[in-house]
């Protein structure tokens, strides 16, 4: 039997993905390496501006087919439309990456209502919503990668972090319930748990040279993460060579929950 060379279960050509939040940070990345590896790409967020800035980057850089998409993971609607939107486009979605997120920090005290809905509804209800509209598509052509984003905080508890830890552990639970539900289908369901990336959503660490220090301090390796780290994870979990694994999520945080 001829096997196939390990290097091409690392392939996408042929492949349409869609990437919510996919304009600006670690969305970004992920977006840039599925390109590389030769995926048609669909970005998706509620503003214009970084999806244009991207969709251009990224096909002049990979000549891939490149478009964006405005919506709201919040919104049924919104997902049910972009979903047709991009099948019209680029065709049929294989691999969806959960990845737009929202993070409000502040004590249980302080925190509103609304504050608590807007992080659950955004990192929790989206890719509900998300997967909802796609996996059930992708089991009935028999192949699909659904890759969420969680946190090394679905595992580990900061104060301040209330509804963001509890939306990054629902993604845990819903990435096993999703694997089960399509399990044998040929789609998987994994989840990625980064540590800390210089991303727009940590500004306010980036900003403060006492607080970016003190994540410093957290992780082993000594340093954040650098965005381009994320590319290689996020593209393991949409390929081939992940056949066999479903369920489960991967850990990149310079090694900040081993202690
Ligand atoms: N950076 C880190 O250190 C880190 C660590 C662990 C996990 N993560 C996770 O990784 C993912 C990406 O984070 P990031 O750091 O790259 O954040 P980011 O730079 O703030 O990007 C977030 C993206 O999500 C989009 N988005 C937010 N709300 C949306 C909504 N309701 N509908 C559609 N798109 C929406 C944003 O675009 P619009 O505002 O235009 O909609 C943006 O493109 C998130 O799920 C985050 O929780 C990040």
């Amino acid at each position: 039997m001829t096997e196939r060379h390990v290097l091409e279960a690392f392939r996408l050509n042929g492949r349409v993905a869609l990437i919510t939040g996919g304009g600006r940070g670690l969305g970004r990345v992920i977006a840039d390496a599925f390109a590389q590896a030769g995926a048609d790409i669909a970005l998706a967020s509620r503003s214009r501006a970084s999806l244009d800035e991207a969709v251009t980057e990224i096909a002049a850089a990979t000549g891939r087919r490149v478009q964006g998409f405005t919506a709201d993971v919040t919104s049924p609607g919104d997902v049910d439309r972009l979903v047709a939107d991009v099948e019209r486009s680029l065709g049929p979605i294989d691999i969806l990456v959960n990845n737009a997120g929202t993070n409000i920090r502040g004590s249980v005290t302080d925190l509103s209502e609304t504050d608590w809905d807007t992080v659950i509804d955004t990192n929790l209800k989206g890719p509900f919503l998300c997967a909802r509209a796609v996996g059930p598509k992708m089991a009935k052509r028999g192949w699909g990668r659904i890759v969420n984003l969680a946190s090394v905080l679905a595992h580990i508890a900061l104060a301040g972090r209330a509804p963001y830890c509890s939306s990054k552990s629902g993604v845990e639970g819903l990435t096993r319930v999703l694997a089960l539900e399509f399990a044998g289908s040929g789609v998987t369901v994994n989840a990625i748990c980064p540590g800390v990336f210089a991303t727009e959503m940590n500004r306010p660490l980036i900003e403060d040279p006492v607080k970016y220090k003190e994540f410093v301090a957290k992780v082993p390796m000594g340093r954040w993460g650098e965005l381009h780290e994320l590319g290689g994870v996020a593209l393991f979990l949409a390929s081939d060579a992940t056949s066999y694994m479903t369920g489960t999520s991967l850990v990149i945080d310079g090694g900040w929950s081993v202690w």
